[in-house]
């Protein structure tokens, strides 16, 4: 039941709090370590993991792009983020040391499959961060980790989205653990930051009126860009496949820093651009080169649509609208900036009349090759 709500899409954007706590929720023994049971790798084949390789389709290959940037933080283990049909079909370099990691929502997508197949047939592990209970690829993988999304119906991912994010952080912090790269109080202190989200989750939602607004003023846009760096990057892509897969509106997702190497050539008088802005606190000058990114285009006359962390004044000057969300640390940030990609793709897809539940020429769940 959509519980009020105009569409599934709406209400599973309001579930998304929920969706992070449950996925989080059961996780450490009584002396704070974390523990995933449904992990059914030895230890030591884990411990000597050299590589780990995402699979996943659209939105979950997303969250692995994601978690990419976290894992290898945490873990020094190089990843890979790769979508399953493009793994399937060129002779990936895999064998016992790589750990693949599937990401799947339905659990039934066949390009993801078969990628898990592929995997176990070269002598990889498989560990699967499933959000559907009894289906096919968590039985078909050594291992599983669920994400407690709870059902997933409008055909557009947004929950589940928010889950496998959060499931492959709980896998990336167990990996660093197991392997003694980081100490237990800086797990715990990176638990207690995911433990917070849920309610900045909650914050970002109750302001999503004003997103609202500036979709409903932008039904006639017939191209729409998002920029982001590092695991904004990510972010953009997904905020660029939900205005095409709900609005019908052609849009692209771009790496800031890639700009100037083609895509600014698509910049002209009002062209509308997300950019999501990662947060002032973080180290490696990310925000002062973003805040470049948005002068070079708005010079060529893009309007900005700002991401931004709550108090960045700085963006202030450059931005024609800005969205704010909570303080978060960096690598946490994506599961709140996602959050008015999701809603504006919906708000501006429901002006124009659409169905968001059910976008036309998609299936939830993609069970051929
Ligand atoms: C986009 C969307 C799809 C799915 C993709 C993988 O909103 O829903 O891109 O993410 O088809 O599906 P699962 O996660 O079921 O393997």
């Amino acid at each position: 039941e959509k519980g009020g709500f105009d569409s599934f899409m709406d209400k599973e954007i309001h579930d998304q709090p929920q969706a992070v706590a449950d996925t989080l929720r059961g996780r450490t023994d009584a002396s704070g370590a974390l523990v995933l049971d449904d992990l059914r790798i030895d230890e030591s084949v884990l411990r000597a993991v050299n590589k780990i390789i995402v699979v996943a389709c659209g939105t979950a290959a997303y969250s692995g792009h994601v978690a990419k940037y976290a894992i290898e933080h945490w873990c020094r283990i190089p990843v890979e983020v790769e979508l399953a049909h493009e793994f399937r079909y060129r002779d990936p370099i895999v064998d016992e040391k790589t750990l693949v990691v599937a990401v799947t929502q339905s659990g039934e997508t066949m390009d993801t499959l078969m990628a898990v197949r592929h995997a176990r047939e070269q002598g990889a592990k498989v560990i699967s961060i499933v959000n559907t209970h009894g289906s096919t690829i968590p039985r078909e993988s050594d291992a599983v980790l669920y994400t407690h999304a709870g059902p997933e119906i409008a055909v557009a991912s947004t929950k589940a989205f928010l889950a496998q994010i959060t499931a492959a952080y709980l896998l990336g912090l167990y990996l660093a653990q197991l392997r003694g790269n980081k100490f237990p109080d800086e797990i715990s202190t990176l638990l207690d930051d995911l433990r917070d989200m849920p309610r900045k989750i909650q914050t970002v939602i109750e302001r999503g009126e004003y997103v609202r607004a500036t979709a409903r003023s932008m039904e006639d846009s017939d191209k729409v860009l998002f920029l982001g760096r590092h695991v904004g990057f990510p972010v953009a892509l997904e905020g660029a496949l939900k205005l095409k897969e709900l609005a019908y509106i052609h849009a692209e997702g771009f790496a800031a820093g890639e700009l100037k190497h083609g895509p600014i050539a698509l910049i002209d008088e009002g062209q509308p651009v997300f950019v999501v802005v990662p947060s002032p606190r973080g180290r490696d000058s990310l925000h002062s080169k973003i805040i470049s990114n948005i002068q070079e285009i708005r010079a060529r006359g893009a309007r900005t649509l700002v991401i931004a962390e709550d108090g960045d004044d700085a963006v202030r000057g450059y931005a024609d609208e800005i969205f704010w969300i909570p303080k978060a640390p960096t690598l946490l940030q994506p599961l709140l900036a996602v959050v008015p990609l999701q809603i504006f793709a919906m708000a501006l897809a429901t002006a124009k009349g659409l169905d968001v539940d059910q976008p036309r020429n998609l299936a939830k769940s993609v069970t051929v090759e």
